[in-house]
């Protein structure tokens, strides 16, 4: 029996400009999922899905799940066709989109993989299994849901856009940053979400250019503002995001509305994380008081579920 864990994330600046080589910047969360991984005697894979999830997730990403184990299998190298494997998924990760679920499950395949098998594979290309099997999620990933996945902590990240190995680097900060993560209880396909986007960027590429050219100014304001704990300005520059992240067309009426219940209970910014169009918001907080406050707003109000989490050491 092999068994691996792969961690959520939370993106805090730069999804969807990701995809097209700009800086994101994303936090691993301590919440994961677990994949155990046993022979069995006949061929191919079972699969027994316990992870806890919000409804419908799992049914509507099913078809996606499936082509990304095959995918990470395929990495991994093993061959299936006389002895197969049973895989069993669970752990405390909460499965929503934008919470890096179908990342943090294709990292824990390939670490179960890895220790059943004797693979010797390290981080590096456990984050390699990682990302192919992200693209059975959607065809262009930038892979930064994986490098969080597998790496934890807070992560700067910026995709090669000619294929080769990513930039990253960890951001350390001095103390605890407070966040807290609520969903709207929607499921989105982040294929769907990041071809939209596409298209939208080729049909108008000078307007999408521009607010390419804005993040990229927060996105680096961020680190910065990170590394000096600068909280409120951190804040402020989420709140920016999210405006831009609207102007794509990502985020959405449920979304907006928990970002505005957060904001009004104390946050000192929020956004939208991960696709939108449903999914889950992030609300950055001053302390644990007031986190505790706004995930008790927010679930008040009508999060479908509401988290806190802690970023940076
Ligand atoms: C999804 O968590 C983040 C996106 O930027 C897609 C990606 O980076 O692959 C929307």
């Amino acid at each position: 029996m092999g068994q691996g864990a792969g961690f959520g994330k939370s993106i805090l600046f730069g999804e969807h400009f990701v995809v097209y080589g700009l800086p994101a910047i994303a936090a691993g969360i301590s919440s994961k999922t677990i994949a155990i991984v046993s022979r069995k005697d006949s061929p191919g894979w079972t699969l027994d899905d316990s992870r806890p999830a919000m409804p419908g997730y799992k049914e509507k990403k099913l078809d996606e799940q499936k082509v990304s184990i095959d995918n990470v299998i395929r990495f991994c190298g093993i061959d299936l066709s006389e002895e197969g494997i049973h895989i069993e998924l669970k752990g405390d990760l909460v499965c929503a989109s934008g919470i890096g679920a179908s990342a943090a499950n294709c990292v824990a395949l390939a670490r179960a993989l890895n220790d059943e098998y004797n693979l010797d594979f390290d981080d590096e290309k456990i984050n390699e299994a990682g990302y192919e099997g992200e693209k059975g999620y959607h065809g262009t990933p930038s892979g930064i849901d994986n490098t969080a996945s597998t790496f934890g902590g807070l992560v700067w990240f910026v995709r090669d856009l000619e294929g080769g190995p990513p930039t990253f680097e960890r951001i350390k900060l001095d103390r605890p940053a407070y966040l807290v993560i609520a969903s709207t209880g929607l499921t989105a396909s982040t294929k769907e979400v990041v071809g939209d986007v596409r298209a939208k960027k080729e049909e108008n590429p000078e307007w999408f250019d521009k607010i390419s050219r804005e993040y990229d100014e927060i996105v680096q304001d961020a680190k910065d503002a990170l590394i000096d704990y600068d909280m409120n300005k951190v804040g402020k520059l989420m709140n920016r995001n999210h405006e831009l992240l609207q102007e794509i067309t990502v985020s959405c009426q449920e979304l907006d509305r928990l970002v505005k219940i957060a904001r009004e209970n104390g946050a000192i910014g929020a956004k939208m994380t991960g696709t939108g169009r449903g999914g889950n918001m992030i609300a950055l907080a001053p302390d644990r008081e007031t986190q505790e406050r706004i995930k008790e707003a927010l679930e008040e109000n009508g999060a479908a579920g509401a988290w806190i989490a802690t970023f940076g050491l």
